[in-house]
């Protein structure tokens, strides 16, 4: 029986103010479903703060400092109290909380837990890696290409030379493992891919180049534990920005359009649904996800861009959006997603872990 479920979010990750928006929302719907949420913050630090509600302007006061520890049961340990903890559910996106590490932590902790595991959690949060099983599955793809730091650094003349043989202008130069459009430029000019390189090498060692289309930008829900998914129907982003960049997302409170319903013909809606399922199958995905794909206008060719494991639980976020648009109301989405962190907790039970 779950009653006590941890919400954890902040943390040292670029999308820390996205991610206490996002639990704001878990923790009023968590509350609606009857569960008993404790929230925890993990401020820039690192460090980790018991909160008696989620808020914007989080405690992290001494008395407040905690840490996941486990005996019998899992529990939270601060100063004076010890309180047991059924469930957790993460929701720190981005760098340290979508990328498997927080859920190797809650592995080894031997604890249920809210969404994808280690390998799929680490496989989607790596744009070159998650590329590289989405091929192996046969998934359309833009053509893309990798560069190492090392390559950059010693040829940096055969590195531009590669990108403007492989690619017509304009380029797509982003970090291999970041989010929010964070470090992702669009190169109309061979001149202008030196700086984008430089920036793209400042968050990551890899570093991926897209061929840059006119894009419809579709995105849907899914929800299930490996194999068995179940997709919401498609939304769109119409950004009014030449991309949807950091900028478009975050500061321009106009930056982007939501059409909860993208306007697409039942063959594209089902394509879409296929690949998705596809797609989530091929990281071997479990829980929920956000699935992001590009239709080009030119061509009408649907291309799978990426999966977001963790993704924006705000209120006006497209994942839960998606869902309601679906059918699924907020309270049935978030009690879908504990079961499903309770069930593949209880599978991975069944598995021996000894020899005889
Ligand atoms: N190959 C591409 N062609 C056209 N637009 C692209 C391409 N790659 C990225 N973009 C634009 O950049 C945005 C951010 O890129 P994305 O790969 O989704 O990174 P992030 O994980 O940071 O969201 C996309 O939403 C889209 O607007
Ligand atoms: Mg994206």
């Amino acid at each position: 029986m779950i009653n006590n479920i941890l919400l954890i979010f902040g943390g040292v990750s670029g999308e820390h103010d996205v991610s206490c928006i996002s639990a704001q929302f878990i923790e009023k719907t968590l509350i609606q479903c009857n569960y008993n949420v404790i929230p925890v913050y993990i401020d820039r630090n690192g460090l980790w703060y018991k909160q008696n509600s989620v808020s914007a302007k989080p405690v992290t006061s001494k008395l407040e400092l905690c840490h996941l520890v486990k005996s019998v049961k899992c529990h939270l340990q601060s100063l004076n109290e010890k309180i047991e903890v059924d469930f957790v559910f993460p929701i720190i996106h981005g760098t340290n909380g979508e990328d498997g590490k927080l859920q190797g932590m809650l592995e080894f902790l031997d604890i249920p837990y809210a969404g994808a595991g280690v390998l799929s959690s680490a496989l989607c949060m790596d744009k070159y890696y998650s590329k590289i099983f989405f091929q192996k599955a046969k998934l359309p793809q833009v053509k893309f290409i990798k560069i190492d730091r090392n390559e950059w650094i010693n040829k940096p003349e055969y590195v531009i030379q590669k990108i403007m043989e492989t690619f017509k202008v304009p380029v797509f130069v982003k970090p291999s493992n970041m989010g929010s459009s964070v470090g992702v430029s669009q190169v109309k000019e061979k001149n202008d891919l030196n700086k984008a390189l430089d920036i793209a090498f400042s968050y990551d060692d890899q570093v991926l180049c897209e061929e840059g289309l006119q894009v419809r930008e579709i995105e849907v829900s899914i929800l299930g534990n490996y194999p068995e998914y179940k997709v919401s129907i498609p939304g769109e982003i119409i950004t009014t920005h030449e991309f949807y960049s950091y900028e478009a997302k975050y500061l321009d409170k106009n930056g982007a359009k939501i059409n909860i319903s993208a306007d697409l013909t039942v063959d594209q809606i089902q394509e879409i649904q296929n690949l998705a399922i596809k797609s989530f199958k091929a990281v071997k995905g479990d829980g929920f996800a956000r699935i992001d794909f590009f239709i080009d206008k030119k061509t009408q060719i649907i291309y799978l861009n990426e999966i977001n494991t963790l993704p924006g639980f705000t209120p006006i976020s497209m994942f839960p959006m998606m869902w309601e648009n679906t059918g699924l109301k907020s309270t049935d989405l978030l009690k879908t997603i504990v079961n499903l962190g309770v069930e593949k907790f209880k599978n991975k039970k069944m598995f021996k872990t000894t020899h005889t």
